[in-house]
Order: C-alpha cells, then sequence, then structure tokens
C-alpha cells in the first residue's frame, strides 16, 4: 500500500512546477587528497551548524551564504578548486510526511543527504547543467536538512538547484547561525523581559556541557505523554505522534544544541510559517487556537497548545485568522535539569 502511494506521489511530483532556489549556505573547498568522494570531510559527519567552523591546514573554512548566477559557482567564489569538494546546505519545512522531487545537476559528482541520510550518489566528472538527476527524497512532517557535496576533479565547480514539491506545500529556509555566545545573549534578552520569559535559571548555563551530563531515560520520561508531554505533538522515532506537528526523528543528525535550547525556550523566535498558530472564532462563540492539522471539505481540525484535537465543521466557522505565533507552547520546561535531560534522549536519536 505504501509503495503504490509512494509510487503515485512521484508520478504527480514529475509534473508539479519546478521552483529554484534563491540562495544556499556553502563551504569549501576541503581537498579531496586524491581520493574523491573516499576523502570524508567534517560537514558530512554530524549535524550541521552553520555557526561552525573548520581548520583545514592553516585555513578556516565557514560556512557563508551564495547566491546563484544561474548557477551556484564554487569555482567563480572560491578561485582554483581542483581535487576539492564544496558542500551546500538548506533546510526544508513540510507540513506533512511526503515525497519531494530534487532535480540538481553538478561539475562534477555528486552526494546528497537528507537528514543525515545519504539518498543519492553520482561519482562522475561532466559539465554541469541544470536538471541532471532525480533525486526523491521523503521528508518529514518539520524541519529537514539537505546537505549536498560536490566534488571537482578539474576546473569549472559548480551545482544547479532545482525541485518540484505536491501544492507547493515546501518552503526552502536558511538557518540562522547560532553558537553558545548567541543563545545566552538571546535567552537574557528574553529574562529581562521580552513577550517570552526566561527563568533566571536557565541564564549562564553551559549546554553543550550540561547535555552531554544529561539522563536520557529521564528524558525519554519526560518526553511521553506521562511527562511533560512532548510526545502529544512530536514522534522523536518514526512517523510524528501527531500528523502535521513537526517530527523530531533522528534530531541528533539534524540539529545543534543551542537550536534546540532555543526552539523548546523562545519557540516564538522564529516562526516557521508552516507552524503558524490560527485562530477560529465559531459562531457559538467558541474561540479555538492552534495548529490546522487537518482539513476537509467538512471539518478543519486543530492541535491546541495542550495538545488536544478539536474538529470544527467549516460551516460554524465564523472567523479564521492565523497568527504570528508559533504553534510550539512555550513555557513547557520548568527546571534547566528537565531540559538537559529532554535534549540528551533528543540527541541520542
Ligand atoms: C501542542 C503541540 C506541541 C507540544 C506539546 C510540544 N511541541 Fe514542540 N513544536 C510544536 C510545533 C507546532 C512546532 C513547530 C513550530 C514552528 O516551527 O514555529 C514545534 C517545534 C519544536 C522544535 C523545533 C523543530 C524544528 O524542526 O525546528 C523542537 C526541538 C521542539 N518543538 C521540541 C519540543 C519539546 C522538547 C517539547 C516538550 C517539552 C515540545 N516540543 C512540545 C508543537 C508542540
Amino acid at each position: 500500500m505504501d509503495a503504490v502511494r509512494r509510487q503515485s506521489e512521484r508520478q504527480r511530483l514529475k509534473r508539479a512546477p519546478i521552483r529554484g532556489v534563491a540562495e544556499l549556505w556553502v563551504s569549501g573547498p576541503f581537498d579531496d587528497r586524491g581520493a574523491g568522494f573516499q576523502t570524508v570531510h567534517p560537514p558530512e559527519t554530524r549535524a550541521v551548524d552553520v555557526a561552525g567552523r573548520f581548520a583545514v591546514g592553516k585555513k578556516t573554512i565557514r560556512w557563508e551564504k551564495l547566491k546563484p548566477i544561474r548557477m551556484f559557482n564554487f569555482h567563480m567564489k572560491y578561485g582554483d578548486t581542483d581535487g576539492t569538494s564544496c558542500y551546500a546546505y538548506l533546510r526544508l519545512i513540510s507540513p506533512r510526511r511526503q515525497q519531494v522531487l530534487l532535480t540538481p545537476g553538478s561539475d562534477d559528482g555528486l552526494k546528497v543527504w537528507v537528514n543525515g541520510r545519504k539518498v543519492h550518489e553520482n561519482d562522475i566528472a561532466r559539465g554541469g547543467l541544470p536538471l541532471q538527476d532525480v533525486v526523491f527524497a521523503e521528508l518529514e512532517p518539520g524541519s529537514n536538512d539537505v546537505l549536498f557535496r560536490v566534488r571537482n576533479v578539474v576546473g569549472e565547480h559548480c551545482l544547479y538547484l532545482h525541485y518540484r514539491s505536491l501544492g507547493g506545500s515546501v518552503q526552502v529556509t536558511l538557518p540562522e547561525p547560532l553558537d553558545a555566545g548567541g543563545l545566552a545573549a538571546r535567552l537574557k534578552e528574553a529574562a529581562k523581559g521580552g513577550k517570552q520569559k526566561v527563568a533566571a535559571a536557565f541564564l549562564d548555563v553551559d549546554w553543550a556541557t550540561e547535555v552531554a551530563r544529561g539522563d536520557k531515560v529521564r528524558g525519554k520520561k519526560l518526553f511521553a505523554t506521562s511527562g511533560i508531554g512532548c510526545a502529544k505533538c512530536h514522534a522523536a522515532k518514526g512517523l510524528a505522534a501527531v500528523p502535521g506537528a513537526p517530527s523530531l526523528t533522528g534530531a541528533g543528525k539534524r540539529f545543534t544544541v543551542p537550536y534546540l535550547v532555543e526552539s523548546v525556550l523562545l519557540p516564538n523566535r522564529r516562526i516557521s510559517p508552516v507552524f503558524r498558530s490560527t485562530v477560529i472564532v465559531t459562531s457559538k462563540g467558541k474561540v479555538v487556537t492552534g495548529l490546522v492539522v487537518g482539513e476537509t471539505g467538512q471539518v478543519v481540525t486543530v492541535l491546541t497548545p495542550e495538545a488536544k484535537r478539536v474538529e470544527i465543521s467549516r460551516g460554524e466557522i465564523e472567523e479564521r485568522k492565523t497568527q504570528n505565533v508559533s504553534a510550539m507552547p512555550a513555557g513547557l520546561v520548568k527546571t534547566p535539569r528537565e531540559l538537559r535531560d529532554l535534549l540528551a534522549y533528543l540527541l541520542a536519536q
């Protein structure tokens, strides 16, 4: 059954409108030392951290944003890149579990990972053209990391990138760099009395060290429905617990510690357009706020901050507005120790 669904989804994807990408994070060049794809470079070994730096010999390589001039041109950006690889990275936000069709082109060889899993490898020497390769990838509901490695043999070195998604439902984002210092500053600002309160106990914590010391077993209990109840909305393994809420599957391969701390303590700091909260007022005067996770001709299903699913019939809806607020509730975690253990559990996924 699943295979049939996937096959029909693929057929429809091939006819979906094609979209380009306005900007990517790129890093490089990394010397392949004559071994091509056999040489493994740091960006492909852990969750991508665009605030991170790589010491390569005497040089420091960073992530930088690059706009395409028809193509993402590594040769133009970095100069001579013979015998090296460059990486490109973006995040795709999807409202549900679905496939996307990536159609990259490259000069020369290309590898693609989605959420840390390799989905494509084409070890080839060629001139780059748009739409050379066909890569179907399964997206989780929520954010999905897509990492490209383009290895150059000699001369030109570039990536073309287009994709197709059903109903234009996939959004491209470039996560902003966030390191420990940046996180500390944001938490401090929030504690001083922003819209989202953060208790003083959460400030001045060295989160990377704390999370490394965290208790995964306790974290798992907190995550569960009987604990704080993150699992009422999120699945940490496999399918999303609630269809339509982001999956945290493979979090360890996708998220950095500062990103996770910020997501939980300051959910309204970056609101993805896909997961904005909606307010619905019914003709009976009932007000329901939450994430719209399902819509049919007759009913709209809303996931409330208390993780309840509420069905409202369309005929009863008097007013409906999307808010500039995340559907992820704030203030769920009460102590730094709870957060530390939760993140230790998530990062072990
Ligand atoms: C009522 C449902 C709900 C509950 C309960 C909930 N979340 Fe969320 N969470 C969401 C939604 C919706 C988003 C997407 C928010 C956005 O992008 O604006 C989200 C986003 C996140 C993200 C960022 C994911 C990404 O892909 O960027 C993390 C991490 C997260 N939640 C962790 C937790 C943890 C840990 C708990 C328990 C303490 C929790 N959530 C409880 C609904 C929930």
